[in-house]
């Protein structure tokens, strides 16, 4: 398969098509980016790796980064981590707070603004410096150590963060979050405000794709069995209330980010990120979705 050809082909073709949807506006820091800007990587497990316009720029990964939050989490935690967190899909919006009263303070699944807001209370729980050990985690997995936290992007949603808050305090309510929910937001902003490209994270992901192993060096980053679980939760769980749509029209395992990121993984092949910043009414990047639903056409590859 010519992959490489297939992603030329339909980044010209997604690209000389009209750039619909609209840049998020409640995070003033990330509102100014170029509608413009659109890139895409791929990296097989073989280190085999080509990007096409914008995939060595940085931008904020926002919610990928619960990818790596989750994993970090998993490994250490075990199956325990799911007496706090569900793995079903919500069908509801990121930032939603309506299933939490019924569901008593059990967030849907690690994905949701609310599952991230648990996972971040754990790794307040098990880790001294955990901004510091989540940055050498994904410094590790792309083997660069250039990745950072965009503080005027933390700060920027820190100040808006009331619907976070009000989740936080409700599962707080119920005993689902332990530590003082000012350290919680304070530690969930800065993880939405990593900074990665496409390159970045075409390479950080493939251990998702390799079963647990970073191809590289094959360190084992998380067991086999937990990355088909990780990987079930990023298709069922990946797009909030589009997820269902995601996997209708591409066929892999994603998570999108409000910056406009998505990554998708073919497992056992490899892993492709895209970054386009206008979304779609689900807060999905437009371009990004229609650029891999070509792409999964184009190759007849999916997992189904
Ligand atoms: O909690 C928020 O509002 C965001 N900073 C993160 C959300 C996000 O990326 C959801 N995405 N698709």
């Amino acid at each position: 398969m010519d992959y490489q050809k297939i992603i030329t082909e339909v980044y010209s073709e997604v690209k000389s098509e009209e750039n619909k949807g609209k840049i998020p506006d409640y995070i003033p820091e990330i509102a100014n980016i170029s509608a413009e800007k659109f890139g895409v990587s791929f990296t097989d497990l073989n280190h085999h790796s080509f990007g096409f316009g914008d995939f060595e720029e940085k931008f904020s990964i926002q919610s990928i980064s619960k990818v790596f939050a989750l994993s970090f989490v998993y490994e250490k935690l075990g199956e325990e981590l799911w007496h706090r967190v569900d793995v079903e899909p919500s069908g509801n919006p990121f930032n939603s707070l309506v299933q939490l009263e019924a569901d008593k303070g059990i967030p849907r699944n690690p994905f949701i603004n609310a599952g991230a807001l648990v996972i971040c209370d754990i790794l307040l729980e098990i880790c001294s410096n955990p901004k510091e050990e989540l940055l050498s985690y994904i410094r590790n997995l792309s083997e660069e150590e250039d990745i950072n936290f965009n503080e005027k992007v933390a700060a920027s949603e820190m100040q808006n963060s009331f619907r976070n808050t009000a989740m936080c305090n409700f599962m707080k309510s119920f005993g689902n979050i332990r530590n003082k929910p000012d350290a919680v937001i304070e530690l969930y902003c800065h993880l939405c405000a990593i900074e990665m490209t496409c390159k970045q994270l075409s390479k950080s992901f493939l251990y998702l794709a390799n079963e647990g192993e970073k191809p590289s060096n094959m360190a084992q980053i998380l067991s086999p069995s937990k990355v088909k679980r990780v990987n079930a939760i990023l298709l069922t769980c990946g797009f909030y209330d589009e997820s269902g749509e995601f996997s209708f029209r591409v066929g892999l395992p994603g998570k999108s980010g409000v910056g406009g990121g998505i990554i998708a993984i073919y497992p056992h092949h490899y892993c492709i990120a895209v970054w386009s910043p206008k979304l779609n009414a689900k807060g999905n990047s437009y371009r990004g979705m229609k650029l891999l639903e070509e792409f999964t056409t184009q190759t007849g590859e999916s997992i189904f």
